[in-house]
């Protein structure tokens, strides 16, 4: 089932570990709800880590998002098949669109996702299938004609003058049944057609979030909007479970109350609106996902237009699964496993760690363009230090000749290190690498400290060999893995990796390290280690540091001894 599940298959609870700034934290959250049936695929956890399981074996997910119109014709999409696999992703993200499968009312036509499914099989890779539902990017213009067409049964969104938006009400029950209809059919066809589980998971809706608004003002959104707060949504915030420090900043600057209608509790202006939003969205997601759970429980998520500094919701899309809203929509939407992040600004670290909780495994499904030179930097960071289980930029199938070769690079090496990297997440073994970036794009570049077992490595994005002006730092990144008391994986590209014993760890041995013995390589396909040139001399910089150089992707295995 997609849920949570400990290494062992034993349902756990998730402890919420990590915080938004990173912080240890104590709150017990409801697991996901239990689901009917089983599916090839499920989230199990190791440590305070979870990765897909794909019939009982663990999965790094290293996809692709295709452009939003691809998926809509198999022969356009045959040329691209072969440069996907060639580019080294296992997994495409590939929409479904409601308006090809279900043209006429209640009569299903499977035929693009069968095609989808064959042709990722014979390339021997795997699909994320994105449910473009009522919403995709706000908007609902991937619903069938004889949704757009009927708004008398399916009512639009009215904003507060009254006029008309092209977005389906999320408080229409005529659109959520019709939506769950078809949503519970497609999960039905998955079922029947592909028990060995090339599909892994399944995005329920895209971005959702309304727009220009802060909320719906038709006739049911008002009669909502004057209702009292569910206790579901307070009492976490009562009872401290609730993190997020926005979310407990707002309801706190309206007096904390412990019941109340949506304006007591939290306001009548943009903000306090987009809670009530954000809940309602929450609700009619959380329905749409039981609908599909209960034909076939593959794990689902929700990705999320994330907003500026600065901007109000309406001008950004208003109550979607936001950074400040992430615990409504754990409360509102716990059928979910996981809320999802689509990181397009500078920013991907911060982002991506307000989505790493323990309640939240870390996926991105759109991992910015394929052709920002930051992507492979990206991928190293969300999985190295964030235990992320997959990654995925947009826009795949359109690499530029650039952006084609560091993604293959960059997804080989991570192909390569799949194995070990598995085994580390979630244990303390693995750390991730990449300048912090701020969202106006500064760059910040100081050397970052991590201490991995005996050892604390200090990681300069700077190559002291190259002209300073020459490189493009933000897209300098990598990963160490320990593999071994004092063995480590080094991996990236643009890194410097000074070292010395850590202080106070098992042993209390001398703070003094110097390099056993480094070597370049790679991997087998059978994972045996097929050792190149043993680095020393000018490539250690006799003996002071281990250089990933800026302009290749490398693998080196190392050796660290202490001394006196
Ligand atoms: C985010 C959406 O989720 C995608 O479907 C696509 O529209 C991109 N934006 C375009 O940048």
């Amino acid at each position: 089932m997609g849920r949570l599940r400990s290494a062992t298959g034993r349902h756990t609870c998730p402890r919420r570990m990590k915080l938004a700034g990173g912080l240890a934290a104590l709150a017990v959250l409801a697991a996901s709800p239990l689901v009917a049936g089983t599916s090839p695929v499920t989230l199990e956890r190791q440590g305070t880590a979870a990765h897909l399981s794909v019939d009982g074996k663990p999965f790094l997910v290293l996809g692709g998002e295709l452009g939003n119109s691809s998926a809509s014709s198999r022969s356009y999409m045959t040329k691209y098949w072969p440069k996907l696999k060639a580019m080294n992703l296992n997994t495409v993200l590939a929409p479904v669109y409601w308006e090809l499968i279900e043209d006429r009312e209640g009569s299903f036509d499977f035929s693009s996702v069968d095609g989808l499914l064959a042709d990722a099989r014979a390339q021997d890779m795997h699909l994320v299938l994105l449910w473009f539902g009522a919403w995709k990017n706000s908007m609902s213009t991937y619903v069938p004609g004889w949704v757009k067409r009927d708004q008398a049964r399916f009512p639009r969104v009215r904003a507060a003058n009254g006029t008309s938006v092209e977005i389906l009400s999320a408080f229409s029950p005529a659109v959520r049944e019709a939506d769950a209809k078809a949503f519970a059919a497609l999960m039905g066809h998955l079922k029947a057609v592909d028990a060995k589980g090339t599909v892994l998971m399944v995005q329920v809706e895209n971005e959702i979030g309304m727009l220009p608004v802060a909320r719906e003002w038709g006739d049911a959104a008002q009669a909502a909007w004057a209702q009292p707060v569910p206790d579901a949504l307070l009492r976490p915030l009562r009872e401290g479970a609730a993190v997020e420090p926005e979310l407990r900043a707002l309801w706190q600057a309206h007096g904390a109350k412990a019941a109340g209608t949506w304006d007591q509790v939290f306001g009548d202006a943009d903000a306090g609106q987009e809670v009530f939003t954000a809940w309602h969205y929450a609700q009619y997601t959380d329905a749409i996902t039981r609908a599909g759970k209960a034909a076939y429980p593959l794990p689902m998520y929700v990705n999320v237009a994330l907003n500026r500094f600065g901007k109000a919701p309406g001008e950004y899309p208003s109550g979607g699964p936001l950074p400040h809203l992430i615990d409504v929509w754990k409360t509102g939407a716990p059928s979910l496993d996981l809320i999802a992040p689509d990181i397009y600004f500078p920013n991907f670290n911060d982002l991506a760690g307000r989505y790493s909780r323990a309640d939240n495994p870390l996926f991105i499904p759109e991992a910015n363009n394929v052709t920002a030179p930051e992507v492979p930097a990206n991928a190293f960071y969300a999985i190295g230090n964030l235990d992320a289980f997959g990654f995925s930029p947009f826009s795949i199938e359109n690499a530029d000749p650039k952006s084609q070769a560091a993604v293959t690079e960059a997804y080989g090496l991570l192909r390569q290190l799949t194995p070990a990297i598995l085994k580390a997440q979630g244990l303390g073994r693995v750390a991730g690498f990449k300048p912090r970036v701020l969202e106006d794009g500064t760059v910040l570049d100081a050397p970052v400290t991590r201490a991995l077992g005996d050892y604390r490595f200090t990681v300069s994005f700077i190559d002291s060999w190259t002209p300073k002006a020459e490189q493009d730092i933000a897209s300098h990144g990598g990963m160490i893995i320990q593999t071994g008391p004092e063995e480590y994986l080094i991996a990236g590209r643009g890194l410097i990796v000074t070292v010395a014993g850590e202080p106070g760890a098992k042993g209390d041995g001398p703070t003094l390290a110097g390099i056993d013995k480094a070597v370049e390589g790679t991997f087998d396909a059978q994972g045996r280690w097929v050792p190149g040139r043993v680095l020393n001399g000018d490539q250690t910089h006799q003996g002071r540091h281990i250089r990933l150089p800026p302009d290749q992707f490398q693998i080196q295995r190392v050796t660290f001894y202490r001394y006196r």
